[in-house]
């Protein structure tokens, strides 16, 4: 049912992007003044190439998140070739990681940086539909707020005192699991939609990698599900299910698992461990983009930009759901 209704969803956005398509002057979204339109490629189609803009704007996320966290620099040092004159993060910082957690997640900046290069490869053939650095807001104020939202949606109330996820590994290590498990599900989300040889080979490549990664983090936080998160009173697993439901509401579906579940939930109604989150056939839920984007602008509506996205994410689908502005989408 999830991924028909996400196909049903995809075909809508196509239908959109057909309409805008012949007027596209003002797609400039994400404060960015590059041409947006993407043209078909060798063996691959328009929306291929739109559907890897939309990964391109969470890959910047993670990379910048990854490295700043775990190295205090990000790609302006890192790989600077990435950056193409796009706006520093607001609030990136270093975290007081252990050497084991710092290791880690310098891994997966590393492997960002490589995503990057890997989407914005494919999306440069003519004309270069790949946008320079998306602007992000990873300060320990929006985590704060973030988390603070995702309380409040599981338990009501908000964490006292404010959420900060540069503090400790623990803290760190919770943060991340709100990143490479959007990517994952937009992922699942797109491939249907996808026609050429070479989107599918590097969508499934970069799934797999992202899907590694939720892995990795899942079981680092399912090994200490029990333990407290001090200075407060809930557990890793309340973290789990916390930010799982704020991430349901925000993209209006069940999408989301945390680690520990109703039995009704785990895999074959029978555990509630739940180190992966899964529907009732243990295959990896979908999001579409209009999902994604309502989800890390943490407002549950992709055409109000906010979160970890102050200005909104870039490429063509992103500004034509900006653009929308409450129309009804099935106004076509
Ligand atoms: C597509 O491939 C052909 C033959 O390999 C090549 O001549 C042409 O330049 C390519 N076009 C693009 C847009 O890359
Ligand atoms: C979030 O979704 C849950 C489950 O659907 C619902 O019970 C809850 O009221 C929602 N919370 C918010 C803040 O939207
Ligand atoms: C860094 O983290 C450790 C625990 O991993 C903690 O004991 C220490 O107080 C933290 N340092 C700072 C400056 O927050
Ligand atoms: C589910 O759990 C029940 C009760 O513990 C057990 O009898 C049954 O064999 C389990 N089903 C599977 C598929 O393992």
């Amino acid at each position: 049912m999830g991924s028909s209704k996400g196909l049903a969803l995809g075909v809508c956005v196509f239908l959109l992007l057909g309409l805008a398509a012949a007027t596209n002057e003002d797609l400039q979204i994400g404060g960015l003044n590059i041409d947006y339109m993407c043209k078909k490629g060798n063996k691959t189609t328009v929306m291929d190439k739109l559907l890897a803009q939309v990964a391109l704007n969470l890959e910047y996320f993670e990379a910048e998140y990854f490295l700043w966290g775990s190295v205090g620099y990000g790609l302006d040092v890192a790989a600077k070739y990435l950056v193409d004159g796009g706006p520093a993060p607001i609030g990136a910082q270093k975290a007081n990681l252990s050497a084991y957690y710092k290791d880690v997640f310098y891994q997966m900046g590393l492997q960002e940086v490589g995503h990057l290069r890997a989407i914005k490869t494919a999306l440069a053939d003519p004309p270069r539909c790949a946008f320079p650095r998306t602007q992000l807001d990873i300060s320990k104020k929006t985590w704060a707020d973030t988390m603070d939202k995702a309380f409040m949606a599981k338990f009501g109330k908000k964490l006292s005192p404010s959420f900060d996820p540069y503090e400790d590994s623990l803290k760190y290590l919770i943060s991340t699991y709100t990143i490479p498990y959007v990517g994952l599900t937009g992922y699942v989300g797109a491939s249907p939609l996808l026609k050429g040889y070479n989107a599918k080979r590097l969508v499934a490549g970069l799934l797999g990698v992202e899907s590694g990664q939720d892995a990795v983090i899942r079981t680092e936080m399912y090994r200490q599900k029990d333990k407290k998160v001090a200075p407060y009173e809930y557990t890793v697993a309340d973290f789990s299910n916390a930010i799982s439901m704020l991430r349901n509401n925000l993209s209006h579906a069940f999408v989301d698992e945390g680690l520990v579940v109703p039995k009704e939930i785990g895999a074959e109604m029978n555990v509630t461990g739940n180190i992966l989150s899964a529907d009732k056939d243990s295959v990896a839920y979908a999001r579409t983009p209009a999902q994604v984007f309502a989800t890390v602008y943490g407002t549950g509506d992709a055409s109000k930009p906010g979160g970890f996205y102050p200005k909104g994410a870039q490429g063509v689908i992103s500004a034509k759901l900006l653009h929308k502005d409450g129309d009804d989408e099935k106004d076509d």
